[in-house]
């Protein structure tokens, strides 16, 4: 009943979503793109977002952030996530898109969420530690994440958000524009695929001596093979329950192989669409979580956390993407 309350509001709203989305496409394709700012990392923030205005996921600093960034800024901010909140509030509406966590097994529609809550979880499991706890927190491939800024109550952290410099400078001017304290966090640019990023991150003021929380979210997949296991041997250097959180694409769907052909090619052109590419994909063996124990096995490391979206036994539902936790035991 909720779901069709909000779907007959949701009509009168449709013209103010097109226009949204020509400004938004605008955007992308006239400021985004020719800046080299990372058009990928609108969309698990667009998720984020809608979890937010939903009232299913809180996430202040990303919705305080949305006016200073470029895609979200006015009226794409009022014409899409106003006029939405106005339909979800009145409905009550909260369901596919807007639930958090979200139906298991997940789906192309629910998978930011689940992905948003598998990493939540990791996080805060990890942070109310109370043996060898985590005193740095770093965020590889920031983007528009705002984990650094919702962190628990009394939880005293190094941050450290690393990111190429054209996305990461303008995420830090949103940070600084929407008055949101930072104080606590370092912003590194660099790029992952180049062997020096450790360095960077190290005059950063990391302190490789200390416990530390690797967010590594959606990003692995833009990575190549040598900067996915450098970074992983890198991690196994940092002290014993140090833990890095990471998702991967399947090798399968990656490569097209069956039967990811048609969604191998439609995920390749849809992050082309941002001028961006899609190189590495885990090996996912016979049980889907083999490949990732052998990788993390690899590095000396430990998989402690594994979710998948799809269903392994539903042949119509066929695992592409997967979420990993690991740690240096
Ligand atoms: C899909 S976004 C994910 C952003 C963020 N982690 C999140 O989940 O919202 C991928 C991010 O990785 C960054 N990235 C991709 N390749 C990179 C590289 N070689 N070096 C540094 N950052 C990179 C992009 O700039 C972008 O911010």
């Amino acid at each position: 009943m909720r779901g069709l309350i909000f779907s007959i509001l949701m009509i009168p709203i449709i013209p103010f979503l097109i226009v949204a989305l020509i400004i938004y496409t605008w955007r992308v394709r006239r400021v985004i793109i020719p800046q080299n700012i990372s058009g990928t990392a609108a969309e698990p923030y667009g998720a984020r977002l809608a979890l937010h205005i939903a009232g299913t996921r809180i996430d202040n600093a990303a919705y305080k952030i949305a006016e200073h960034m470029i895609l979200y800024a006015q009226p794409v901010k009022s014409l899409m996530l106003h006029t939405a909140w106005l339909a979800l509030k009145i409905s009550g509406y909260r369901g596919f898109f807007f639930a958090y966590p979200g139906p298991r097994p997940s789906n192309t529609v629910t998978m930011m969420s689940h992905r948003s809550h598998f990493f939540d979880r990791s996080m805060s499991e990890a942070f109310s530690r109370t043996e060898n706890s985590v005193e740095q927190l770093v965020i590889l491939g920031s983007g528009w994440d705002t984990s650094c800024y919702d962190l628990p109550e009394g939880l005293d952290l190094n941050c450290f958000e690393v990111d190429m410099a054209p996305t990461l400078n303008i995420k830090k001017q949103a940070i600084e524009k929407a008055g949101i304290p930072h104080d606590h966090v370092t912003f590194v640019e660099t790029d992952l695929n180049q062997e020096s990023w450790m360095d960077a991150l190290l005059t950063s003021g990391f302190d490789l001596n200390k416990t530390t929380y690797i967010l590594w979210e959606g990003v692995t997949m833009y990575l190549t093979d040598e900067a996915v296991n450098s970074t992983l041997a890198i991690f196994s250097t940092l002290p014993q329950g140090s833990v890095i959180g990471a998702d991967f694409f399947t090798e399968d769907m990656v490569k097209g192989n069956p039967p990811h052909e048609t969604w191998g090619k439609r995920v390749h052109a849809a992050i082309k669409y941002y001028s961006e590419k899609i190189m590495f994909g885990i090996p996912t063996g016979g049980s889907l979580s083999e490949g990732c124990e052998k990788l993390a096995g690899k590095h000396g490391l430990t998989l402690t956390k594994f979710e998948n979206v799809g269903d392994k036994d539903d042949k119509k539902k066929v695992p592409w993407y997967v979420f990993t936790e690991m740690t240096k035991k």
